[in-house]
């Protein structure tokens, strides 16, 4: 996400302000994020063992992202899992605003969308949010965001969905799709609920005003070219939920099923723990960087270690509170290695430098892999292109 300076929505009514020290919102992300008091603030519901378990029935195994906490909340998740069941099969639909390169963060929630489209044999709507990139960005021009809404395009097919039973949808190019839907649900929200949900103020322009339903209309597209009520699962960062509260509050009104959401949390950026961000490119990794870029930002990292070697072996270091830690937990390491990272790191018997060489050794590789997922898509871009006669 490109999170913009000086934003005008910058509200105190989502969570954050005044009494918690972090803020979360679709814009903005900043702060050392308390991930139990989102649940509370945003009125969702934390991922119990017996969803878990029900995945598990389900699909035989319990993804590393769930079972790690990393996809930790939900709505309706539970719902949405019983649906299919009883043979009510669920669509999923996520997105991209293109307001830049894509970066690791960007692509966890889209690897879990993948392993659920591989494991129930989903449908899957992928919006690309071009409109609202444009209208919120101080300095970008149409002419860029189409840039980065091309260069996206590569790495949402390089994530490997399946090319039958995915399609994307940009919304400049596929309006008339998503416009009538989108019109309906405009006529049911007041802008005093826009601004207590996304803290639009005076001086916000009225397209970003204008733009929420657009991006909750895919929520009803499946519904609607099916014909019948469709059940729908969206995974993504928790910085998205306004969107789907909005959007559950009129599904009913309108005859549709709510969407149900999983939410992530942040991949950590590399400097101080915070949200990686396309806005700090030195503390993200973008699956554009090239070798040496990476083992420059990962040997350069923050860690959670002590100011000297001999400090950190008599001390230990604090994994937790440590961005490197989480990277590798979250994406290279098994959980078991990375337990036994923990240990080892806490007992002073790990060196941040062994951890840091760890991180550019796995970045590399796998951007490296990325990357060439990434040039095989150019010749299949047309085909993932959003059609409703064929979905
Ligand atoms: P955008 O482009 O800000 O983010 C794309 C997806 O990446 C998630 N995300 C992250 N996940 C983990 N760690 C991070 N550091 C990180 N930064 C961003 C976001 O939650 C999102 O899932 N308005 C949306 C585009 C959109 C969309 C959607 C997203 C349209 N329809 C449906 C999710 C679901 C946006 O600008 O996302």
């Amino acid at each position: 996400m490109d999170r913009e300076p000086n934003s005008s929505f910058a509200t105190t009514d989502n969570a954050g302000g005044h009494e918690d020290e972090f803020k979360v919102t679709p814009w903005e992300v900043e702060g050392e994020i308390d991930y139990n008091r989102l649940i509370e603030k945003f009125g969702t519901q934390s991922i119990t063992t017996e969803i878990m378990e029900k995945v598990k029935s389900m699909t035989g195994e319990i993804h590393p992202m769930l079972k790690l906490g990393y996809f930790f909340s939900h709505r309706d998740f539970d719902w949405i899992l019983d649906k299919q069941k009883s043979g009510e099969n669920f669509y999923l639909y996520t997105g991209r605003g293109p307001s830049g390169m894509v970066h690791m963060g960007h692509l966890m929630p889209w690897m879990f969308t993948k392993y659920l489209q591989d494991k129930f044999n989903s449908k899957l709507l992928f919006q690309l949010t071009d409109d609202e990139k444009f209208l919120y960005s101080h300095d970008r021009s149409r002419k860029e965001i189409e840039h980065y809404t091309r260069e996206n395009i590569l790495d949402i097919i390089a994530v490997g969905f399946n090319p039958d039973k995915t399609r994307i949808i940009i919304d400049t190019r596929h309006i008339q799709h998503l416009y009538p839907i989108a019109t309906e649900i405009a006529k049911k929200i007041t802008f005093s609920t826009a601004k207590a949900v996304f803290g639009f103020s005076n001086s916000t322009n009225i397209g970003m005003i204008g733009f929420p339903p657009i991006q909750a209309a895919p929520c009803f597209l499946p519904s609607i070219i099916e014909g019948r009520q469709v059940p729908v699962l969206i995974p993504a960062a928790i910085d998205q939920d306004p969107y789907w509260r909005m959007t559950r509050d009129v599904a009913d009104r309108l005859g549709y099923y709510k969407p149900a959401q999983i939410h992530s949390k942040f991949l950590p950026g590399l400097g101080m723990l915070g949200k990686m961000s396309s806005s700090k490119p030195e503390t993200a990794i973008f699956t554009s960087d090239e070798p040496e870029t990476i083992e420059k930002k990962s040997l350069t990292a923050f860690t959670g270690g002590q100011a000297t070697i001999s400090l950190q072996k008599q001390l230990g270091g604090n994994p937790l509170g440590c961005p490197v830690f989480w990277y590798l937990r979250y994406f290279f390491d098994t959980e078991k290695q990375s337990d036994e990272r923990m240990v080892l790191c806490k007992s002073g018997n790990l060196m941040c430098g062994e951890c840091k060489g760890d991180l550019a050794k796995g970045a590399k590789s796998f951007i490296v892999e990325f990357k060439k997922r990434r040039q095989k898509a150019e010749n299949v871009v047309e085909k993932f292109m959003f059609d409703a006669k064929e979905m």
